[in-house]
């Protein structure tokens, strides 16, 4: 991909044939008195060898890896790289990269929002979930237990650097996963988005690298214009009140959990059946939904053990609050009802009705 910026109030965000050289041009013009590396053993293997060799500054960083997965978005992980930042004297002029997916962007994030009440922080996303959603807005967290991103500040990160061609080492279920958010960005804000990304059969670097400048574009729009998650940022809930239930219930019953944006497939599913059933949206949309999903994802069955724990996985939803459990559903594609708050007979209904 050839080299482009897009602007945000804040920061840029750079799409790069070389992250690398793209970053020591950034970095000449800062003063960090030093920087700090942070990623997982799979970004060591895939993506780090050609980010090293095309630049000078990485190539002098101090290196923190960890292991891959979501039990990394931990206390205990935030906690030992608190103190290996400690231990190597990073001060607030100090830098720290994140490179990776989700949990690299979020726990880093995170890390270095709260380390000596901040220093900055860069982006290099390497999955497509982080890529054209986790990586952008500002949104840092760690888990605590299983209450997803239950600990966390919002701030934004200086920069972004995003080289697609890191794509290619990507396993073909964290395709997946991203490519749920995707869609999900299409269906909440932008329908001509959708039309022309609904027909893609397969997912690899050819045939999603045209369409990643608009999916990055539609987050970053989003964000400038609601930060906080007030109004309009609530659209992108759409699929995660459910998809969430779902996720945590699958982490502790299934030896193959789902992926969160698996899940989050899932949860638009149904959200678009709720959707339907409260009268916002057609069946006729809601059908294209569901044949596009069906196309890429497994149905996840929702067990009577699952309808069972129900209750107690929703009230887990940050969302929830004293009128109930609050939905993100869609009127049309590319238009949605923040703020939809339903009981629980009313979910456990729609989902019988659904099975
Ligand atoms: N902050 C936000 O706005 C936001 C938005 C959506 C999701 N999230 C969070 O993001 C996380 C999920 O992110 P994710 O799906 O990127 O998961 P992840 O960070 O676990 O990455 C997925 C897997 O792919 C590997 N990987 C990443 N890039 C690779 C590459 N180029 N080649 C080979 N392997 C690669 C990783 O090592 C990991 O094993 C969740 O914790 C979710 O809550 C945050």
């Amino acid at each position: 991909m050839s080299s482009t910026t897009i602007e945000t109030p804040n920061y840029p965000i750079f799409i790069t044939p070389s992250a690398g050289e793209e970053l020591d041009r950034y970095l000449q013009q800062k003063n960090y008195t030093s920087v700090f590396v942070l990623m997982d053993e799979n970004i060591m293997e895939h993506c780090w060898p050609a980010l090293q060799n095309d630049s000078e500054i990485l190539k002098e960083a101090e290196v923190l890896v960890i292991d891959a997965g979501e039990e990394q978005k931990d206390l205990e992980v935030a906690l030992q790289l608190w103190e290996t930042l400690t231990e190597y004297e990073a001060d607030r002029k100090s830098l720290l990269v994140n490179i990776g997916g989700g949990v690299i962007s979020d726990l880093g994030g995170f890390v270095a929002a709260t380390y000596k009440r901040g220093i900055d922080y860069i982006n290099i996303p390497t999955s497509l979930l982080a890529i054209i959603d986790a990586s952008i807005g500002g949104k840092t967290a760690i888990n605590l237990k299983n209450l997803k991103n239950q600990v966390g500040l919002f701030v934004e990160p200086n920069a972004i650097f995003i080289q697609t061609s890191f794509l290619q080492t990507l396993p073909p279920r964290q395709w997946l996963s991203g490519w749920a958010e995707m869609l999900k960005h299409a269906i909440v804000y932008d329908k001509g988005f959708w039309n022309e990304i609904k027909n893609i059969k397969d997912l690899n670097l050819e045939n999603l690298e045209p369409h990643l400048r608009r999916a990055i574009e539609i987050k970053k729009e989003i964000v400038e214009i609601d930060f906080k998650e007030e109004n309009l940022r609530k659209a992108l809930n759409f699929g995660h009140t459910l998809g969430h239930a779902i996720e945590s219930y699958s982490l502790e019953n299934d030896r193959d959990f789902l992926l969160h944006g698996e899940a989050v497939a899932m949860g638009m599913l149904y959200a678009s059946a709720l959707s339907v059933k409260k009268g916002l949206l057609s069946q006729e949309d809601n059908l294209e939904i569901y044949e596009v999903l069906m196309r890429f994802f497994k149905p996840y069955k929702l067990s009577d053990d699952f309808i069972s724990r129900l209750e107690s996985l929703l009230n887990q939803d940050k969302k929830k609050d004293a009128t109930g459990f609050n939905f993100t559903f869609v009127s049309a594609i590319g238009q949605t009802e923040i703020d939809q708050y339903c009981t629980l007979e009313f979910i456990i209904e729609s989902i019988r009705l659904f099975k």
